[in-house]
């Protein structure tokens, strides 16, 4: 077992705590960004002025107007830019634009006394707009080739040999949309600038470092001008981590400029209208099995709709394409990625980063091949799981996949997913209008930034003389409890009580050059900081004790007067892994999460309305930091998942007519979010047993992603019982949210299905979401000549 990952007895690790700051979050106490401007003299409010049009060439911009209206101080345009006109790391983001590329994309910002007077001045701006051509849908853009970076391309074997050698091949389409974080929390951010021009912003953002760096290269100012801090998050969810940099900006420049402090808050119809989703994907694939089911060769194109930036968008797809085989071993396989360039919200990091995107392709080719195959589906995922010594498509060999069969196995028995499953046929027969159905499904991801430098971090400790303990480290707290696990790493580390330590706000003036608070590594990554520079005092701390023993307090102390410095700053970078982006191999995981979901779902035939009657989970997340903490997560990224699989139906006005390119589910009244009233009737979390993860801190796991994707079992339940209305075997296309609506339908095409049903299955999309792309491939011809069961 190796250093980093042995745990003392009586270790702070592993104790079932509440969230530090959970009492704040329910009594109200807890400050977020925006909680600062009451503390804060003088502020002025920033309000954007928004385009209507998906795609314009400004031609006048007059503020004039808005200067006149009582309280407007300034109003932010190109011109009043020092340094460089942009607000992402691809340089294709101008902050303040001369063409607008999205409903929403702000023109200029409006300074005011009050939020009112600056949004009275943002209607006042005087804006004349020149028309463009846009394109607002991922179909519309595949047709026009709008593709923006690059196409990377994941490939081991000869997939044609591999389909060619196949008993049975089935080809189709699977589209899946995005979702909006909805963190509680809009965008916020507030600056002020000191006395020696010293900018300081307080800011909502997962990255720290990248906002200091994008406010720095817009004010024109070297890094150590620029200070970013984040005391917390109300929720980020990936929404803030490359995000928040233009918003930061704005209120930074506006703050050097008028040497006020300066707010900006987005409201939640500006938050919804000007900031990226999760992306939407259309995958196209072929898929062959060999007569026992088991996968023989994938080819797919998976397209992401990017929207009008690249963002995140590039390592977003390239960790779709690692997920694509989730849990399953696939000999010959070839996957194209690609990215749609629309006139949308620039699409961004969303809780699994496209994991869940790239897994569900492969989730939905079996839920739907499955009654082709005549095989049951839950035999079928379990006869194609991975096992020891097989490597992914990219090269990895996978670590532990005994952990799926493992948490597969205890499932099956906890859940009792045999009884039930028997209890629900007789259900289904005695049933004509109702019915119910129980699938299992995996979930495999890999921990790690595939981008390799990205896996390391800082932290800072300070012991103070009478022993009470400071900690400071890179990553930022948005609810996942990230602080909490590091107070107990500390406490761990030091052999103190846990009410000896505190930790600070993240700082980039404590701890710099952070990595995003992401990819579910922060615990992994700065857990190791932490622990670093815990060991770096004690083992100074060894030497003035030197074998007796002394009690904590009496040992800093006598550190101190015989002048041994008292604090240190960690360091931690990840081993042993490499990623070579151009080729799209290598080893980029540290290791994997595993787990595994059971959902039983029951479904009315007349409008598709569905509850989910019984979830039973086995998620490992090694040996647990913080049991509640990771309980939590499992359960919200769960519910998460089943938001965007199930609930969530992003609109956006395709239309020719006038609101064409706008998002029209801007407000919780028309975008469904997950509440209590969703949740399973009975919901049944356990974290996997026997599961140390040697050489990671404290032999712990990752936890804050891989939950989202255990939601694929109620998507798969959901078909199952849509298929129920049909007669047996057959195969349902379900789209992606699975909502009410499209439950009626997937059952009414059951329902109509006669002895051609495989036809009608395979793969036509829903009527309302007909799919113009898919030509190429003949699927239903394809489907006749080498379809297998009940074909
Ligand atoms: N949990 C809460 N409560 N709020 C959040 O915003 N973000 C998720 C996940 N869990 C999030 C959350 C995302 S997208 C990631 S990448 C991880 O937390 C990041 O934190 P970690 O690296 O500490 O797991
Ligand atoms: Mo999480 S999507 O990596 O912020």
């Amino acid at each position: 077992m190796s250093d980093l990952s042995r745990r003392p007895d009586d270790a702070a690790v592993g104790r079932a705590l509440a969230h530090e700051s959970a009492a704040q979050h329910v009594t109200g106490h807890a400050l977020y960004t925006d909680d600062l401007v009451h503390r804060t003299p003088h502020v002025l409010h920033a309000h954007p002025v928004c385009s209507p049009h998906p795609h314009a060439r400004v031609t006048r911009l007059d503020t004039s107007r808005a200067l006149a209206v009582e309280g407007v101080v300034r109003v932010l345009t190109a011109d009043d830019v020092p340094g460089t006109n942009d607000a992402g790391v691809k340089h294709d983001e101008p902050l303040f634009p001369e063409i607008v590329m999205f409903v929403g994309h702000a023109v200029c910002w409006v300074l005011g006394e009050t939020l009112e007077a600056a949004r009275l001045g943002a209607e006042a701006v005087e804006v004349d707009y020149e028309p463009l051509p846009a394109i607002v849908s991922l179909t519309e853009a595949i047709e026009a080739e709008s593709f923006q970076g690059g196409q990377p391309v994941v490939a081991r074997g000869d997939v044609e040999q591999g389909l060619a050698g196949a008993a049975h091949v089935f080809s189709g389409v699977t589209e899946m949309a995005g979702q909006e974080h909805f963190y509680l929390e809009t965008h916020a951010s507030l600056a002020l600038v000191d006395e020696a021009g010293q900018v300081f912003v307080q800011s909502s953002t997962q990255h720290p470092t990248e906002t200091q760096e994008i406010v720095a290269h817009v004010l024109g100012l070297d890094s150590h001008h620029v200070t970013v801090q984040c005391l917390r998050m109300g929720g980020g969810f990936g929404g803030k981590e490359m995000q928040p940099h233009g918003f930061a900006a704005v209120a930074a420049l506006g703050a050097v400029l008028t040497g006020r402090p300066v707010r900006l808050r987005l409201s939640r119809t500006h938050d919804m209208t000007m900031t990226g989703k999760r992306h939407g994907f259309h995958a196209q694939w072929r898929a062959g099995f060999d007569d026992d089911g088991r996968l023989t060769a994938l080819e797919a194109t998976l397209t992401s709709d990017g929207g009008w930036s690249l963002d995140l968008s590039e390592p977003v797809l390239a960790r779709a394409l690692c997920h694509v085989d989730n849990a399953y071993w696939i000999p010959h396989v070839l996957l194209h990625g690609r990215v749609a360039h629309t006139h949308k919200t620039s699409q961004t990091a969303f809780r699994g980063f496209g994991g869940p995107q790239g897994m569900l392709v492969v989730e939905d080719v079996l839920g739907r091949c499955a009654p082709l195959l005549g095989i049951d589906p839950v035999e079928l995922r379990r006869r194609n799981f991975y096992v020891e010594g097989q490597a992914t498509p990219y090269g990895q060999v996978v670590r532990h996949p005994e952990r799926v069969a493992a948490a597969w196995d205890q499932v099956m028995t906890t859940g009792e997913v045999e009884r039930r499953r028997r209890e629900i046929a007789a259900f289904n027969a005695a049933h004509e209008h109702t019915k119910r159905a129980l699938a299992v499904t995996p979930v495999k991801f890999g921990i790690s930034f595939n981008f390799t430098a990205f896996n390391q971090a800082g932290a800072l400790v300070h012991v103070y003389k009478d022993g009470s303990v400071l900690i400071n480290h890179g990553g930022t707290e948005m609810g996942q409890g990230l602080h909490t696990k590091m107070l107990q790493v500390a406490a761990t580390s030091l052999g103190v009580p846990l009410g000896k330590v505190r930790l600070a706000p993240t700082r980039t003036d404590k701890v710099p050059n952070t990595s995003a608070t992401a990819a579910s590594s922060s615990a992994d990554l700065n857990g190791g900081a932490v622990k670093n520079a815990c060991e770096q005092i004690l083992s100074r701390l060894r030497q003035v004790d030197a074998g007796r023993g002394l009690p904590w307090e009496d040992l800093v102390r006598e550190a101190y007067f015989s002048r041994v410095q008292l604090w240190a700053a960690g360091f931690y970078r990840t081993e042993g892994i490499h990623w070579d982006s151009t080729v799209m191999r290598g080893h980029p995981f540290k290791y994997f999460a595993y787990g595994v979901a059971a959902a039983e779902v029951e479904v009315d035939g007349f409008t598709g309305a569905y509850r989910t009657r019984r979830v039973d989970i086995v998620h490992d997340v090694g040996d647990s930091l913080s049991p509640l903490v990771d309980l939590g997560q499992v359960e919200g990224g769960f519910v998460q998942g089943v938001g965007w699989l199930t609930l969530e139906d992003l609109r956006w006005d395709e239309s020719s007519g006038p609101g064409r390119g706008r998002l029209t589910t801007q407000a919780a009244s028309t975008y469904k979010l997950p509440s209590i009233g969703e949740l399973p009737d009975e919901l049944n979390v356990a974290l996997l047993e026997h599961a140390h993860e040697d050489g990671v801190v404290y032999g712990s796991k990752a936890v804050g992603e891989p939950p989202v994707m255990l939601a694929f079992a109620v998507r798969e339940a959901l078909r199952e019982a849509a298929a129920a209305f049909g007669p047996d075997g057959t195969s349902v296309d379900l789209a992606s949210p699975a909502t009410p609506e499209a439950v009626f339908w997937a059952a009414e095409r059951a329902r109509s299905a006669g002895s051609d049903h495989v036809v009608e299955g395979l793969p036509g999309a829903v009527p309302d979401r007909p799919d113009p792309t898919a030509p190429a491939l003949h699927p239903r011809s394809e489907q006749a000549d080498r379809g297998t069961a009940g074909g």
